[in-house]
């Protein structure tokens, strides 16, 4: 057994697990962290994804011992107190599909435009190439990234200047 510390959505967890254990596996059946999935058995769906200090990784290509000391965020804790804007986005373009690809397609998205935060069609289907949907709808996908991208800069931006107010004599 060994000693892990990891901080997942924001509340840290001390536990003892087996080295063999796959950070999947620690993050559903230890802390309840349901949603996030397994959808293979080969690394390829990108289901499992989540952001392991801030980068989408697969979770079940990790072990939990890799991420002592760490911070995971899962599809359950992307949110501050309402939807993420690329959770909102997915739900307003239609890109919500099975419980299976969807949070991992978000873990991805999300980590995809904290590098690039003005992709192009290409450059989000290029990010998602590790994600698959079976039912290959990725049509609404690449819009709700596309909106959520541009959400998040409107929001970054600063705000107008007030226009300054003439005071006549
Ligand atoms: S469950 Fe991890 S890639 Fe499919
Ligand atoms: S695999 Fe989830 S909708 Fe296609």
């Amino acid at each position: 057994m060994a000693r892990i510390s990891i901080t997942v959505d924001g509340v840290r967890y001390d536990d003892d697990v087996q080295p063999r254990t796959l950070l999947v596996h620690h993050l559903r059946e230890r802390l309840g962290k349901v949603g996030t999935v397994v959808g293979c058995d080969t690394s390829n769906c990108g289901s499992c994804t989540v952001l392991m200090a801030g980068e989408a990784v697969k979770s079940c290509t990790v072990l939990a011992v890799q991420a002592d000391g760490k911070d995971v965020t899962t599809v359950e804790g992307l949110g501050d107190g309402g939807l993420h804007p690329v959770q909102q986005a997915f739900h307003d373009c239609h890109a919500l599909q099975c419980g299976f690809c969807t949070p991992g397609m978000i873990m991805t998205a999300v980590d995809l435009l904290a590098e690039n935060p003005d992709p192009t069609d290409a450059e989000i289907r290029e990010g998602l190439e590790g994600n698959l949907c079976r039912c290959t709808g990725y049509q609404n996908i690449v819009r709700a990234v596309r909106d959520a991208a541009t959400a998040m800069r409107s929001a970054q931006a600063p705000a107008p200047e007030p226009a300054s107010e003439e005071v006549s004599a």
